[in-house]
């Protein structure tokens, strides 16, 4: 539990006036926490999940220094808002964070608007997943734990009364041309971030986590959050949403098809046809699509498929949980459905029992939360109640808007937990300290480059970002973008709006129309889908072993490159290539594209995982490749093990497996094996299974209490690269 060195300081010299009184405690390795005031009863961490990994804290390094006082973090509170202040007086760093941010990737200069938000609003940082953290490359993080909606001034304030600066000779010398007068201005107000948060007038946790590097800074940050989430293993197979109004004769139609083309896939999502109602929810099945639900859900389990259910939790009169939820709802409604007082134990209590009792002991594996985010201002679909909503528990509107996804994945977390199953979700808001909540965030919005962006800015936050694929302009972009989901924490084809699979028409128009390719051109997509897919299939058992890694030492499996080579000022810029775990590289083709030109970061030489060529690191070059296939490098010295892919995983699948060798000194890796659905591992029940090579010679060893085989390691091959 917290060990808490509490020491009380008085407003000191250092301290500016306005700031109120504090307390900073110690809570563990490396973690700081900063009290202004009175914190609010409703903030991410009141609503932690679990408790911070203080053992696991322990092992990262130790006495890494902060590069300012901690008494140079100032709270002061106003009458309507509070002002968090932290010095950041560092022109040559870099910044990073704050969410799912689509917009941008280093964030020094910028002004953040931390909403949780369904749309993309620039550069903002209003995302499905804000989160009031930040990394600095000058090796620290820094969170701010709040559920309202902070403005970040991050590095461009300057304050009258700061001691001035030398001005740069660039300054002296200051022309008129609009690129100079902008440049001056760049340059100023580089000493704080400030963190404006309105409708806070009562006090606050900041909170400083140490590096010495930003990777060690995130993996602090997540291992307080709780530690990364464990995906049951067959999580992380293929997840194909159906057409919204597929009837059970069509789902059943398709889930045969994926076994006869041999498309590996473990989960079925139902999108909104499934209930009686479904904007708002009743949650109850449709008798006129469903009539035999029960038997649906059970032949779908008959070939292993998993069943993921739609919905959101705005309750519909007709639901059987809008009575017992009335007194424990918002004041106002959304498509005439209740607004659930997560916030309220016994309002939790009900929507998880309810999910318990109907869905998952009949057989549903996950839920897909949708429209738990804002609205942005200038959209006309009314899904957000007023941000002055009254709820009995207490909570404002606004705050249950930030916090509504988070609240949601937690109750459904504890239905799951209760019967010790783990789920794989999907969820379209959620907010900070979410590491450990196995959900992925997904959009209506559908930029390619922002779907890569938030795949590499999520690693900063502890949020899983889940690129799904609709529909596409072009076979290249469909490939792509079937591609780069292959090789994000899920693999989603969300075929929600079009009543034919994707492989017989990517264009919607033309699908809705049911003008489908020709049938050669349709099993040549199904083909090349398949292949994609067996390669993630390939992948699972390194994956999950990734996974395992962001547990116990939180750091995530897709991580941006300077979470990996943070020394390396090359990577600092780049936010569209990312780590797939400890020993590959991914550079997804954009759009239709068959080349880009790719860095390769410093430390090491890298080998492309298809071709074998080899690419001297600190490097940047032009490579080329069909779409779908995104390019994929292995980090020498690297084992990689490869399954012969399965097309679904059961619980007692075996994996086949080549480890292969990169480079002649390879580091040791550890693959887990356990049962791959339960939380027994959390009692110690796994192996770990530890694969090392050295000068040709090969070891496995296996540590642990887990009395099956889950991997059978047939070959190891060495590859030399060329
Ligand atoms: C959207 C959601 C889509 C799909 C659709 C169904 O709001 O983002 O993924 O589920 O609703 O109506």
């Amino acid at each position: 539990m917290f060990n808490v060195i509490a020491l009380i300081l008085a407003l000191a010299g250092a301290v500016e006036e306005s700031s109120a009184p504090r307390t900073v405690s110690e809570l563990g390795n490396g973690v700081w926490q900063i009290r202004f005031g009175t914190p609010e009863a409703f903030t991410p961490n009141v609503f932690r999940e679990c408790e911070p990994r203080w053992e696991a804290l322990d092992r990262l390094p130790k006495d890494a220094l902060i590069p300012f006082d901690l008494n140079g973090i100032t709270g002061d509170i106003r009458a309507s808002r509070t002002v968090v202040s932290i010095p950041c007086d560092e022109p040559d760093s870099h910044i990073y964070g704050f969410g799912l941010d689509p917009g941008a990737f280093d964030q020094k200069g910028l002004r953040k608007w931390l909403s949780v938000c369904a749309s993309v609003v620039g550069k903002t940082g209003a995302s499905h997943g804000p989160v009031p953290f930040y990394v600095s490359t000058r090796g620290y993080g820094i969170y701010v734990d709040t559920a309202r909606v902070p403005f970040v001034h991050v590095a461009r304030l300057a304050r009258k009364d700061a001691p001035a600066r030398e001005p740069s000779a660039d300054q002296a010398a200051l022309s008129t041309s609009e690129k100079e007068l902008y440049a001056a201005c760049k340059a100023q107000g580089t000493r704080q971030v400030v963190f404006d948060i309105p409708g806070n007038t009562s006090g606050i946790d900041v909170y400083v986590f140490a590096g010495p590097t930003v990777r060690e800074a995130v993996q602090r940050f997540n291992l307080f959050a709780g530690g990364g989430c464990m995906p049951p293993l067959w999580g992380l197979g293929l997840k194909y949403r159906t057409h919204s109004n597929a009837m059970e004769e069509e789902v059943l139609r398709l889930a045969k098809s994926f076994r006869e083309m041999k498309i590996p896939c473990d989960m079925f999502g139902l999108e909104p046809g499934w209930q009686t109602h479904a904007y708002s929810c009743s949650l109850a099945w449709s008798g006129e699509r469903f009539p035999h639900h029960q038997a649906m859900v059970d032949q779908l389990w008959g070939m292993n498929f998993r069943v993921n259910l739609w919905e959101h939790a705005y309750i519909h009169p007709t639901s059987p949980l809008f009575a017992p939820l009335k007194d424990h709802s918002g004041e106002y409604l959304v498509w005439e459905g209740l607004v659930v007082d997560f916030p309220d134990p016994a309002a939790s209590k009900l929507f998880a029992d309810y999910h318990e009792n109907e869905l998952i002991n009949k057989g549903i594996s996950a839920f897909k939360a949708d429209e738990c985010d804002r609205q942005f201002i200038d959209d006309t679909t009314p899904f957000n109640y007023p941000y002055f909503t009254k709820f009995p528990s207490g909570i404002d509107g606004d705050q249950m808007t930030q916090l509504y996804g988070y609240l949601y994945q937690r109750s459904i977390l504890s239905a799951f937990k209760k019967k010790g199953l783990r789920t794989w979700g999907d969820v379209r808001a959620t907010t900070a300290l979410a590491a450990p909540l196995p959900f992925n965030l997904y959009s209506d919005a559908y930029e390619f480059d922002q779907y890569l962006r938030q795949l590499v800015n999520a690693s900063f936050c502890g949020l899983l970002w889940s690129p799904e694929v609709r529909e596409a302009g072009t076979r290249e972009e469909t490939l792509n973008r079937i591609g780069m989901s292959s090789l994000a924490p899920q693999m989603c084809l969300n075929i929600w709006f079009m009543p034919h699979p994707i492989w017989e028409q990517y264009n919607r128009a033309k699908n809705e129309k049911h003008d489908l390719l020709p049938k050669e051109e349709q099993q040549a997509m199904a083909g090349r889908i398949r292949d994609i897919a067996n390669l993630r299939m390939s992948l699972l058992p390194y994956l999950y072993a990734c996974f395992f890694r962001y547990r116990e030492e939180g750091l995530p499996p897709v991580r941006a490159l300077v979470l990996e080579f943070p020394n390396d000022p090359g990577v600092y810029f780049i936010d569209d290539q990312y780590m797939y775990g400890d020993a590959l590289m991914a550079a997804p083709f954009l759009r239709a594209a068959h080349e880009r030109s790719v860095y390769f970061p410093a430390d090491c030489a890298w080998i492309d995982f298809r071709t074998n060529k080899k690419y001297p690191g600190g490097t940047k070059q032009t490579v080329q490749g069909d779409p779908g296939d995104v390019p994929l490098f292995v980090k020498e010295n690297s084992l990689l093990p490869v399954a012969t892919p399965v097309e679904r995983v059961a619980r007692d699948t075996i994996f086949d497996l080549t480890v292969c060798v990169y480079g002649d000194t390879p580091a040791p890796m550890a693959l887990i094996e356990d049962d791959g659905e339960t939380y027994n591992y959390e009692r110690g029940q796994f192996n770990r299974v530890i694969l090392a090579w050295e000068k040709g010679k090969i070891m496995v060893t296996r540590e642990g209490n887990f009395p099956e085989t889950r991997y059978r390691i047939n070959a190891w091959k060495k590859i030399q690269g060329e």
